[in-house]
């Protein structure tokens, strides 16, 4: 993603989400150098991924397809590209949070290897008040075995 990408990128996020990122935080995640990446179909920004590196742990932060091309194929491409990077610059598990409700995106990340490993309480902003977090793992390295 490049910073001439982020109103293609935030008009997308606007039709995707309830509750979209403005154009500042895309441009900030670029500023501070996490690794934001779209997806391109004949030169068109259809979905994005963001996420950030630190020593073995990536986090997620954001997966997102165009509304009109979901159910594609796609988040899946995408998310599985997403991870080959972050394992290629030595993560060795990947975090995200998405909400319960979302279950397109649950069901997703569950056939992808991720896990529950806990719920952030109130996290999300919601129609009615607040909705949780749920927290998942996926481990991109099998943990060598305990020796001696
Ligand atoms: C979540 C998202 C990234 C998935 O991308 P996508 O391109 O639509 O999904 P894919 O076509 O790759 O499908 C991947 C899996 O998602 C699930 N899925 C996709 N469409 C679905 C639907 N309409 N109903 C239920 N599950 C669905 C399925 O598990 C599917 O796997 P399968 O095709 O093997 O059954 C996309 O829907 C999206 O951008 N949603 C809005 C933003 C969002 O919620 N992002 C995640 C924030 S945590």
């Amino acid at each position: 993603m490049r910073e001439s990408d982020v109103p293609a990128v935030a008009e997308i996020e606007r039709r995707a989400y309830a509750f979209p990122w403005r154009e500042t935080t895309f441009r900030d995640c670029l500023r501070v150098g996490h690794r934001c990446f779209v997806i391109e179909l004949d030169g068109m920004i259809v979905g994005y991924g963001l996420f950030s590196l630190v020593f073995e742990e990536c986090h997620l932060l954001n997966l997102c397809i165009d509304p009109d091309y979901q159910g594609r194929g796609l988040g899946r491409l995408l998310l599985r590209r997403l991870c080959r990077i972050a394992s290629g610059g030595g993560a060795e598990r990947v975090y995200l949070e998405v909400r319960p409700s979302n279950e397109v995106a649950l069901g997703l990340y569950r056939s992808e290897g991720f896990r529950e490993i806990g719920r952030r309480p109130r996290y999300y902003p919601a129609a009615e008040g607040r909705e949780d977090a749920i927290v998942m793992e996926k481990r991109l390295k099998p943990e060598r075995p305990a020796t001696g």
